[in-house]
């Protein structure tokens, strides 16, 4: 296996975070880093590891907080799918309504989409567009691992709410039905909280998970 992995929980939200690398290069990517930058910052140095792309299933706060720290001390990118690129210049009122501290977001630098492979190093993950929860919002896939980091679109136990900003809930339903199609073997990972397979998602979907 040419890529190495680790998953953790980052910022107050519990966020579950990806660092992928390929253990060629050690050039790696970063998912949805919830917070506490310097603890991920010590996680990557300690493997290794340079990161080369941030890149968020969606632009919620509890998913890129830990973002400008983390592409200001290691000249990253940031990559975020085209539909959440307002989220992310509306971090203001995302916070204003959540009562969290306004981060100083920098520009994002390149979006992701379906069909177009993230690079790092000699390996690649996936993009699927999943929108419902957010717009832009984004399955990102590592076939050879048989995971896919599926933020918030589904959770162990109850599908992603809809009633954030410009959340649609027929998207939504469209994104389950594909979540529920990945391969059986294959470990989805939410965006909080435990792992579950794609056969669990016929009976989330029939719940509303409060997560942010
Ligand atoms: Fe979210």
């Amino acid at each position: 296996m040419a890529i190495e992995h680790l998953i953790f929980p980052s910022g107050n939200l519990a966020t579950n975070t990806g660092l992928f690398w390929c253990t060629r290069t050690r050039e790696g990517i970063l998912v949805d880093p919830g917070g506490e930058p310097d603890e991920i910052l010590d996680i990557a140095l300690r493997q290794g590891v340079c990161i080369r792309t941030i890149v968020l299933t969606h632009a919620h706060i509890d998913n890129l907080a830990a973002a400008p720290f983390l592409r200001e001390e290691t000249s990253c990118g940031i990559a975020v799918h085209r539909a959440d690129w307002n989220l992310w210049e509306a971090i203001e009122e995302q916070c204003k309504e959540l009562g969290m501290p306004v981060p100083e977001l920098p520009e994002i630098d390149e979006e992701i989409s379906e069909g177009t492979p993230i690079q790092f190093g000699r390996e690649r993950a996936d993009v699927l567009h999943l929108p419902g929860h957010s717009p832009g919002h984004c399955g990102i896939a590592f076939p050879d691992l048989e995971i896919c980091l599926v933020g918030d679109a589904c959770f162990a136990g109850a599908a992603g709410r809809t009633d954030l900003w410009n959340g649609n809930e027929a998207d939504q339903e469209h994104s389950l039905d594909r979540i529920s199609k990945l391969p059986p073997s294959w470990t989805l990972l939410p965006g909080h909280g435990p792992t579950f397979a794609p056969g669990a998602v016929a009976r989330a979907r029939h719940q509303r998970s409060t997560n942010i």
